[in-house]
């Protein structure tokens, strides 16, 4: 049992110490309020008490795992983590920020990880005094539910922290995939160009949504269609992402469709705006 530091309660940081606190790990939670962490906090208890019903853990395995959970809103609470993972807002500057804050309460050995979806992890590591121990760690949203993390070393990652990395996201139930840090990794590279193009055919008039989304469900047997999938995500988010693959790859193909950027502007962002390439009315 170890003890792991999680960066942001949100969407991702509190499945993260969900799946942390599930394997028998102790977890400290750092959010910059109060009430996130606690918002967190209330959103991993509701987890664990669903993991009881369906009785992936009994219920003094629960208890141990809500006691087992900590939380700060003070970066010297990380101090004893041997593992921290970060999963805060995606910008460069605000994790850099993190990553300082954190280093001088951290012995030499604490290994940092990044959650980031699109940030070099060569770049982040380079911003610490500890880039041998700096790895990326990409967990998929819901977190208890999606099997996979990319497991990313930077130029500078020491093979040890890579195999670390990899037996942590072995020990939480995940299936670890090893993957160079290239922009967008495996996942983003290949998902967000197939969701583009989806957009291309449909601004195109190749089919409709419905048309586009079943010839790739029944066709492909892909769960969701692309478009439902963009919806899900987000359209803003696919936007930015295809944006940074666009600038940093320097490749055409990667040419962000100018139907997805026309609805990002007009406030359709897809399920959360209740507007994307479906509609989704509100209750
Ligand atoms: N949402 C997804 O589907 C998904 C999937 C894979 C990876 N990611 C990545 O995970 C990271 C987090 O995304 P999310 O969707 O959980 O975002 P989110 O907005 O739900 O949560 C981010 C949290 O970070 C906190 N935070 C911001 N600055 C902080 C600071 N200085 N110190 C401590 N906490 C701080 C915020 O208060 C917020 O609670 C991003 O890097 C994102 O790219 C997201």
């Amino acid at each position: 049992m170890s003890t792991i530091g999680v960066v942001g309660a949100g969407q991702m940081g509190h499945g993260i110490a969900h799946v942390m606190l599930r394997a028998g790990h102790r977890v400290i939670l750092l959010d910059v309020s109060q009430n996130l962490i606690e918002a967190g906090a209330k959103r991993i208890a509701k987890g664990l008490a669903r993991d009881v019903e369906k009785e992936r853990l009994t219920e003094e395995q629960r208890r141990q795992a809500v006691a087992n959970l900590k939380t700060t809103t003070n970066s010297a609470g990380l101090g004893e983590a041997l593992y921290i993972i970060e999963a805060v807002t995606e910008k460069s500057d605000v994790k850099v920020k993190v990553f300082h804050s954190l280093e001088p309460h951290c012995p030499p050995e604490t290994i940092f990880a990044s959650n980031t979806s699109s940030i070099s992890i060569t770049r982040l590591a380079a911003a610490t005094h500890r880039p041998d121990k700096f790895v990326g760690m990409h967990f998929f949203n819901p977190v208890p539910v999606m099997k996979l993390v990319e497991v990313v070393p930077g130029l500078q990652t020491a093979p040890e922290t890579v195999d670390k990395a990899i037996a942590l996201a072995t020990s939480a139930g995940k299936t670890p995939v090893r993957v160079n840090d290239f922009t967008g990794f495996v996942s983003n590279r290949v998902l967000m160009p197939m969701i583009n193009e989806a957009v291309f055919c449909l601004m195109e008039g190749v089919a409709d949504a419905a048309g586009i989304d079943n010839v790739m469900k029944l066709g492909m047997n892909h769960p969701m269609g692309p478009l439902e999938l963009a919806d899900l995500i987000g359209l803003d988010v696919c936007l930015d992402i295809m944006k940074v693959l666009y600038e940093s790859l320097r490749d055409p193909k990667y040419r962000p469709c100018p139907l997805l950027e026309k609805m990002v502007s007009a406030g359709w962002l897809g399920q959360k705006t209740g507007r994307g390439f479906y509609e989704y009315p509100r209750e």
